[in-house]
């Protein structure tokens, strides 16, 4: 949600903005902007839509200046307009923001009633005309900016810099997450590591409700009692590879690619490969007594998490509640004493997920999360973590992170099951065995492209499409039908295969294809038999399986893709990766922007 990026230097500060924000753009990308201060003025250069034609205004018209603020924008308030992309400001100050100000209103008008004078609908510009306001009034920019935070309510990160004062950057951290990076002779500040870890060698996260004054040598941080407080400075080690494509045509095809390293990654972190077992790190509290499990998430990631809830019951024999994070947080369900929230994100950033992560903790549950990024603010706030060792995922749509999250939740059932006494020591060794067995199983389904590109020419020409699964293969095939939506466009729905008959049945005709989950296994007859049902209205079967499900499909389905038989415990990971091919072979097809679909950002810091 928005990118933000400050730099304070002595090198013109315009083309390193640029290239930081091109490390963003992942966040939004309705419209972008860069302001400098050139011989204490401030100055700035905005353009509506992507980066690319921010990069184009700026060679028509260069911007000088090595103190500089630029952001990447997925509007909130506002059309995606230039007049409406960021920095905003006036003479004295220029501010980028992510997050929402949630009382810009009564903040405009008594911003107005004073005679400031906005120039755009933002709640962003609130910010700059209050600081303006202080500053206009006499106040220094550190009392200004100061004075200004203690007003704001919401969510932001900020960065803003002061006409006349070409050493001095301010940032300010309340619910949306802002770093400092630490150069040679030059300081940033950015939405994440990822932005800085080209410029900066050590970078300082900052928590909610701290600001930071920034010089080119150094950065203090205060919180809003004005108090300095001490944060860690960290290395940071991001190997320039994680950010380039490697020579793929998009970050998602990479990211595709990536699955069996990853898988294979995020697996050591938990497996024990002498004796084969799940040894997970530490934690505050014991899986044996957990009475109840809540799990929580948002899009992808709480369609991983479906799957695990399969595993957690089934193997584990733990009661487990699931619900995505936007209606948990209002929901207020009774939860037992000593329960456990279980948190599953990505970027763990998501606003509804580290919401409902503060209302499980106050709840009094203990708090566990499935998280990629090792620092984010859920990190920091939850009891124990499980990391996915997925590393920057670009593509808006989730790939591997979806994957790793179903490995670590893999791992959990089988830890889980065995701290409890439900799954004996040869079946836990079995299911350890099956996800061993994975990256090898994942490189052989990348093997599969052109089967499953010659199935994407029939989604492609759909203009819906029904996706269904049962068990464990349900949660996949919401998967399928999600990143379809995102990436091609195309209307897709998942059901469950067995309650297609009491509905969605009425949907299906020859134009509406039906793309089957159906690795084999004990539910496989009965999405078997709900394909033939679908078939008998007339629709176009197209399936995923595997060598045992293949020869029983033969006469129902159009087409098969054959993905390679394993356990089927984890066939869902395997069938996950093969719709998320599906979805890119059909974007392909239809020419969309893979990797930044339209309306989408990732890292949703907004509620
Ligand atoms: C789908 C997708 C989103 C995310 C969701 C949660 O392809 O990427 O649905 O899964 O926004 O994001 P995180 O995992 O960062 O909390």
């Amino acid at each position: 949600m928005c990118g933000i990026v400050g730099v304070i230097g002595n090198a013109p500060a315009a083309p390193v903005l640029l290239e930081a924000l091109r490390r963003l753009e992942y966040r939004g990308y309705d419209s972008a902007g860069i302001a400098t201060l050139i011989d204490g003025h401030i100055d700035r250069r905005r353009a509506e839509g992507k980066l690319a034609n921010l990069a184009a205004v700026l060679d028509r018209m260069p911007l000088p200046g090595v103190v500089g603020v630029g952001h990447t924008r997925w509007a909130t308030h506002g059309a995606p307009t230039e007049g409406n992309a960021h920095p905003h400001g006036t003479s004295r100050v220029s501010v980028v923001h992510n997050g929402i100000i949630e009382n810009h209103a009564e903040l405009r008008s008594e911003l107005e009633a004073e005679g400031q004078v906005f120039s755009t609908e933002t709640d962003t510009e609130t910010v700059a005309q209050l600081v303006d306001l202080h500053l206009a009034r006499g106040m220094a920019p550190r009392e200004a900016a100061l004075t200004a935070f203690r007003r704001l309510e919401g969510a932001y990160a900020l960065a803003m810099v002061f006409a006349g004062h070409p050493d001095l950057m301010i940032g300010a951290q309340h619910g949306a997450p802002l770093a400092i990076g630490y150069g040679e002779g030059e300081m940033f500040l950015g939405s994440d590591s990822l932005a800085l870890s080209p410029l900066a060698r050590r970078i300082t996260y900052l928590r909610d409700g701290d600001w930071t004054v920034v010089s080119k040598t150094g950065a203090q941080i205060f919180d809003f009692d004005d108090r300095p407080v001490n944060r860690e400075i960290k290395a940071v080690a991001l190997a320039a590879g994680a950010i380039g494509k490697d020579g793929y045509r998009h970050y998602m095809e990479k990211e595709l690619h990536e699955h069996p390293s990853v898988i294979g990654q995020t697996l050591r972190r938990m497996l024990d490969p002498a004796t084969r077992q799940v040894v997970l790190p530490e934690l505050p509290f014991d899986l044996a007594t957990i009475p109840r499990i809540t799990m929580t998430a948002c899009g992808s990631a709480y369609y991983a998490g479906l799957v695990g809830r399969h595993w957690l019951e089934s193997i584990a024999r733990l009661p487990t509640d699931a619900d995505v994070a936007s209606e948990l947080r209002y929901r207020e369900p009774p939860l037992p004493e000593g329960g456990l929230g279980l948190l599953i994100s990505q970027s763990g950033e998501t606003a509804d997920t580290l919401a409902a992560l503060r209302g499980l903790h106050g709840a009094g549950q203990h708090v566990l999360s499935v998280l990629n990024v090792p620092e984010s603010t859920m990190a920091r706030e939850s009891d124990a973590v499980l990391e996915t060792v997925a590393g920057p995922e670009i593509c808006v749509a989730s790939t591997k992170a979806f994957t790793a999250q179903l490995c670590v939740l893999a791992c959990l059932a089988i830890a889980t099951g065995t701290a409890r006494g439900t799954l004996g020591e040869e079946r836990a060794g079995a299911l350890t065995a099956a996800l061993t067995d994975l990256p090898g199983r994942a490189s052989e389904l990348l093997t599969l492209r052109e089967d499953i590109q010659a199935m994407a020419q029939v989604v492609a020409e759909a203009r819906d499409v029904l996706y269904l699964g049962r068990g464990a293969a349900f949660p996949i095939a919401l998967e399928g039908a999600l990143k379809l939506k995102e990436i091609s466009y195309i209307h897709a729905e998942a059901y469950a295969a067995g309650e297609m008959k009491h509905g969605p049945i009425a949907l299906i005709d020859r134009t509406v294809p039906v793309v089957a989950i159906a690795p084999g296994g004990r539910l496989f007859e009965k999405t078997a038999s709900n394909l033939q049902e679908a078939k008998a209205r007339g629709a176009r079967i197209l399936a995923f399986t595997d060598a045992d499900g293949a020869p029983k499909l033969l006469n129902i389905a159009e087409q098969i893709v054959v993905v390679p038989t394993v356990d089927p415990f984890v066939a869902p990971i395997l069938h996950a990766i093969a719709v998320q091919m599906l979805a890119y072979e059909v974007a392909l097809l239809k020419g969309t922007d893979v990797d930044q679909p339209r309306n989408l950002a990732k890292s949703v810091t907004v509620e």
